[in-house]
């Protein structure tokens, strides 16, 4: 079949044979333990599960939702963001609901890059930032997450031609997969790089909550200056273990939302009305309910770091994401330390070049089983040492 340049463009994406795979396994009388997808074994709030029940049925809830969607839904999302972060916006003009984080950060390039234009991406990093630039015909400039920067970006190798060319620059802190954090003073940068170059900050907050030790990440929009250039995406997926129920915001530019907002409302009408109810449940129960969801994530990275330093792997404790991220400890490249990790020992752990070639050497551990799965995981992991 022909297929577009841009189409062709596309990498494999990461997993995406993982279902089938993992199936021959068990076929086969493995017992598989899937530490692959950042898709934790948990429940979402029972609040939330009522509430969607309650409404479901409610034939307002059947109309299309469109982009406005449920007015208490960005009430609640403004109140929120007031909460937790002291920031102040219109529910109107300055958030958006998205069906799912990764819906608003895909459609996202299409308002904002013409032909030529760049966008610089975290490698390794979530895949919708290179898939989106690419099916919107821009130039991705992979910049890769390093050891020696903290997994920063450093703003200095962002130079030569390019870099008049640039639109967007991507930046997820909490970061997945490298699980590093950002110090406000980087915030502080890039901002005013962003500024200073009319680029725009996407920033991805999917892993916001799930931090530990006391951590609180910020909102890039707590920074002076950020309100001129900057998005922000956040998610219920992780927050509240609702993946599967396609439910985020965008907050930011007002220019940035309304231009969102009408991207999508050529491609999509807006998320299934009671799901927002449902999240409008979620964000009233954070302030009870988050904080023993993100405990038992803490002790997940707790006792798995435990038991892979003991398994002889050289690991260090990240203060946030439900994620571990790992040099893989043989001479062998990701890829190859996962294939083994799966035939042999029945544990999928993602490859860190399957998140972009800044990945090689690395490995990703989700903990989204439990401690005596992790345990059981670690030990089998010995083996390949
Ligand atoms: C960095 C990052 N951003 C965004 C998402 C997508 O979240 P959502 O389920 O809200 O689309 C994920 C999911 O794994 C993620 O890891």
């Amino acid at each position: 079949m022909h297929t577009s340049r841009r189409f062709t463009a596309l990498p494999d994406f990461p997993l995406a044979d993982m279902g089938r795979v993992q199936q021959d396994l068990k076929n086969r009388g493995m017992d598989v333990i899937n530490l692959g997808a950042g898709d934790a074994d948990l429940d979402p709030p029972p609040t939330v599960v009522d509430r969607m029940c309650q409404v479901v049925g409610e034939t307002a809830y059947s109309r299309y939702p469109f982009q406005a969607g449920l007015a208490s839904l960005r009430e609640a999302i403004a109140g929120w963001m007031q909460d937790r972060f002291g920031v102040t916006v219109d529910p109107w003009k300055e958030v958006l609901p998205l069906i799912g984080s990764k819906e608003g950060i895909a459609h996202l390039p299409f308002a904002l890059l013409d032909d030529g234009d760049a966008a610089v991406i975290p490698d390794p990093g979530y895949q919708a930032y290179l898939g989106s630039v690419t099916l919107a015909g821009g130039e991705p400039l992979l910049i890769p997450l390093r050891p020696e920067n903290n997994f920063l970006i450093p703003l200095t190798d962002i130079s030569g031609a390019i870099a008049d060319r640039i639109r967007i620059l991507y930046l997820n802190y909490p970061n997945n997969p490298t699980t590093a954090i950002a110090p406000d003073n980087y915030f502080e940068q890039v901002i005013s790089y962003c500024n200073h170059h009319g680029v725009i900050l996407a920033h991805d907050h999917a892993y916001s909550e799930i931090a530990f030790d006391g951590y609180r990440p910020k909102s890039v929009l707590e920074f002076e200056g950020a309100r001129d250039v900057a998005i922000e995406y956040h998610s219920f997926s992780k927050t509240y273990n609702m993946t599967g129920w396609r439910l985020g915001w965008a907050v930011g530019n007002p220019d940035l939302i309304s231009i969102l907002s009408k991207v999508k409302s050529f491609l999509d009408t807006g998320q299934f009305l009671a799901v927002q109810a449902a999240g409008v449940a979620a964000l009233a129960c954070w302030k009870q309910w988050v904080p023993g969801n993100v405990a038992t994530f803490q002790e997940r990275r707790d006792v798995a770091v435990r038991e892979l330093r003991k398994a002889g792997f050289d690991i260090s404790l990240p203060h946030a994401t439900m994620y571990l991220w790992v040099p893989v400890p043989t001479q062998e490249s990701a890829e190859n330390f996962a294939a083994r990790a799966l035939e042999t020992e029945g544990v999928i752990v993602l490859p860190g070049s399957a998140l972009g070639r800044g990945g090689e050497g690395f490995f990703r551990i989700a903990l989204t089983k439990t401690e005596a799965r992790l345990t059981e995981a670690a030990e089998r992991l010995s083996h390949l040492l």
